[in-house]
């Protein structure tokens, strides 16, 4: 229990613990006026039915005299309104303590998934390679909500339970000691027999619903993502299959954990009234007559009437928090796992520079190889880029091309060797100054369920759009005649993941959006496979004609598409293996020179396509 206190305080930002702090001062402050509502009523009844207290007692004496009541009658009613006040303003404190409660509860709900939300967006990138996206999205939008309504608010109605418990059984215990104690100890007793015999079956059982959720929200977001393959290779059954087996698990974990919260009560309560009727009769019995004993029965069924309840709360809300304690661990982790620190410090991007090039970017010595992999992806690999300098790098698949691009994009940190720009290594503090210059269309283009403008000025706010920087934008890409015949131009959304779109017109639009940014260094990673030779060929001169964009890197497979570059590197199995400018390796390489004959007659092949 203290362990989970503690987690779910760090979860906690400060300033929601001061809040959860003052939240149970106001939930303990119900307590009191609760309380005070329990203990009233025997004093009052006893008083309406036997007015003489008043002349008995010094104290009720001082007060009737000191206000001066007319009689015992007008006295008997002014005690009755103050106890109608009291309880009136108890259930009022009530009601505001509820209402703080769901406010601060729900007020979490939405701070601590934002938090979830920054804190997966401000891992490195690599972190992404090893998580399942629809994983990531369950805990943000799904499992939170499980914390707040299985774990924090059982949490809070425990403690204010806990609290009302106390003040009661404190003023029971006074009025009569062994008839407290004996209930206390029959009914807390038995809820506790209960609850230790199950608490296993309920952590084993949370921990089930926790992977049944992950596993109904990744089948849905399989079924959907790969809609095309499931429909043509008729598959639907599978994932509706898969679904169920999940959906179903977690539905009976939810039921059972509700049912064995709920059912003792039932046997509970049935004790504890069988026991008022059996305190009546036995009472009965030994003073022989009812008159006196009407003010402690009441006394007691009223004490019971708040305590009851309350204690079969402090059941049910302990069962829910040990079901969900799996829930708790998993958020726990997820934000504490790893740190975001570092990160968070210079998350306000737009107001980073971007960073001066004026001369040349090297790369020295890069050897790097993924986390799960045994052989370097790459080994050794040297370049140096100048600016105005067109860079081709070839090399058959899985030769390394797009590890090297994301290395020199800072995505990756390089076990060995060092990238520097005009001298500067590029390390963690500088490395978002530098992805400001530069534009990247990635091998596989995402684009997003939105419109053209959307998509090419891809997450920049609305108000911030320049219009014409994605007409031009459009033109460098040859995608300004695609669009003009379309029947919204440039507001025609794709289409999720542009479904509405052909793959070459999708890479355009990937294209646009590098050079949206006007950026100084270009990389382009496959980006013109999709295109027919005179398209790319179109693109490759509109591109020179824009001013701005001159330091490009090109990864291509037809030789024919770095053929102007400066230099090209040829990449096998992670190592350069050639270095030069086409005319250099046509007569230098055999290999190149296959390369090259073999590709062109693939492009003959292939002209005219779109
Ligand atoms: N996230 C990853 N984890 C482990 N290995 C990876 C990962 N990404 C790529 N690899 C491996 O690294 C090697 C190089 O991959 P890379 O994507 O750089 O090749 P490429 O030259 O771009 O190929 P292609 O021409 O097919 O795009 C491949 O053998 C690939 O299997
Ligand atoms: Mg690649």
């Amino acid at each position: 229990m203290l362990k989970m206190l503690e987690k779910i305080l760090a979860i906690l930002t400060r300033r929601e613990r001061k809040q959860l702090a003052l939240l149970l001062v106001l939930m303990l402050t119900m307590a009191l006026f609760q309380a005070a509502g329990v203990a009233s009523v025997l004093p009052f009844i006893s008083l309406v039915m036997n007015p003489e207290i008043i002349t008995q007692n010094n104290w009720i004496q001082a007060i009737y005299t000191y206000f001066d009541f007319p009689d015992n009658n007008s006295f008997i009613i002014a005690t009755g309104l103050l106890m109608l006040f009291l309880i009136l303003f108890g259930n009022a404190v009530s009601a505001v303590a509820t209402w703080a409660k769901f406010k601060f509860v729900w007020n979490n709900n939405d701070n601590i998934s934002r938090r979830l939300l920054q804190h997966y967006l401000l891992q490195p990138y690599e972190f992404f390679l090893n998580r399942n996206s629809s994983d990531l999205a369950k805990n943000i939008l799904n499992e939170i909500q499980f914390l707040t309504n299985g774990f924090l608010i059982p949490l809070l109605d425990f403690a204010s339970r806990i609290l009302i418990i106390i003040v009661i059984i404190t003023m029971v215990l006074i009025v009569n000691p062994l008839i407290t104690i004996i209930a206390v100890l029959i009914l807390g007793g038995s809820y506790m027999l209960i609850y230790w015999i199950i608490r296993n079956k309920l952590a084993y059982r949370g921990g089930r619903r926790l992977r049944a959720n992950r596993e109904r929200f990744k089948v849905v977001s399989e079924a959907f993502g790969g809609i095309k393959e499931v429909k043509a290779s008729g598959r639907e059954v599978f994932f509706l299959e898969k679904y169920a087996r999940a959906s179903s698990t977690l539905s009976s974990m939810q039921a059972w954990n509700n049912l064995v919260g709920a059912i003792p009560k039932y046997i509970l309560e049935s004790v504890a009234f069988g026991s008022v009727i059996a305190l009546i009769l036995v009472l009965l019995v030994i003073k022989g007559e009812a008159q006196g004993i009407i003010p402690l029965v009441s006394f007691f069924a009223f004490a019971g009437y708040r305590l009851m309840p309350a204690i079969q709360d402090i059941f049910q809300t302990s069962t829910q928090i040990k079901f969900n304690q799996a829930t708790l661990e998993h958020i726990y982790q997820e934000m504490t796992g790893i740190s975001t620190r570092e990160v968070i410090k210079q998350k306000n991007i737009r107001e980073i520079d971007p960073m001066l090039f004026d001369q040349e970017i090297k790369l020295d010595e890069i050897t790097f190889n993924y986390p799960d992999r045994e052989e370097k992806v790459l080994e050794k690999v040297s370049l140096t880029i100048r600016k105005n300098q067109k860079i081709g790098i070839v090399g058959a698949t899985g030769a390394g091309k797009t590890t090297l691009v994301d290395i020199l994009l800072g995505l990756f940190i390089p076990e060995q060797g060092q990238i520097t720009v005009d001298g500067l290594s590029i390390e963690a503090e500088n490395v978002q100054s530098w992805q400001k210059i530069i534009g990247y269309v990635p091998q596989q283009i995402y684009l997003s369920d939105d419109t053209i403008i959307g998509n090419i000025a891809f997450g920049i706010p609305e108000n911030q759009i320049d219009l014409e920087k994605i007409k031009k934008a459009a033109a460098i890409a040859r995608l300004d005649e695609f669009i003009e015949r379309l029947p919204d131009k440039y507001h025609t959304v794709v289409g999720e993941r542009g479904v509405k779109l052909s793959g070459g017109q999708m890479q355009r639009v990937g294209i646009a959006r590098a050079v949206y940014h006007d950026p100084q260094v270009l990389i382009l990673d496959e980006a013109t496979s999709a295109l027919d030779n005179i398209t790319e060929q179109e693109f490759m001169e509109a591109l020179e004609a824009a001013a701005e964009v001159k330091t490009l890197i090109i990864i291509a497979h037809r030789i024919n598409t770095v053929r102007n570059c400066d230099t090209i590197i040829m990449l096998e199995n992670g190592r350069v293996q050639e270095q030069g400018n086409y005319e250099m390796l046509m007569q230098d390489s055999k290999k190149f020179r296959t390369m090259a004959t073999a590709r062109d007659k693939d492009d003959k092949n292939t002209k005219g396509q779109d």
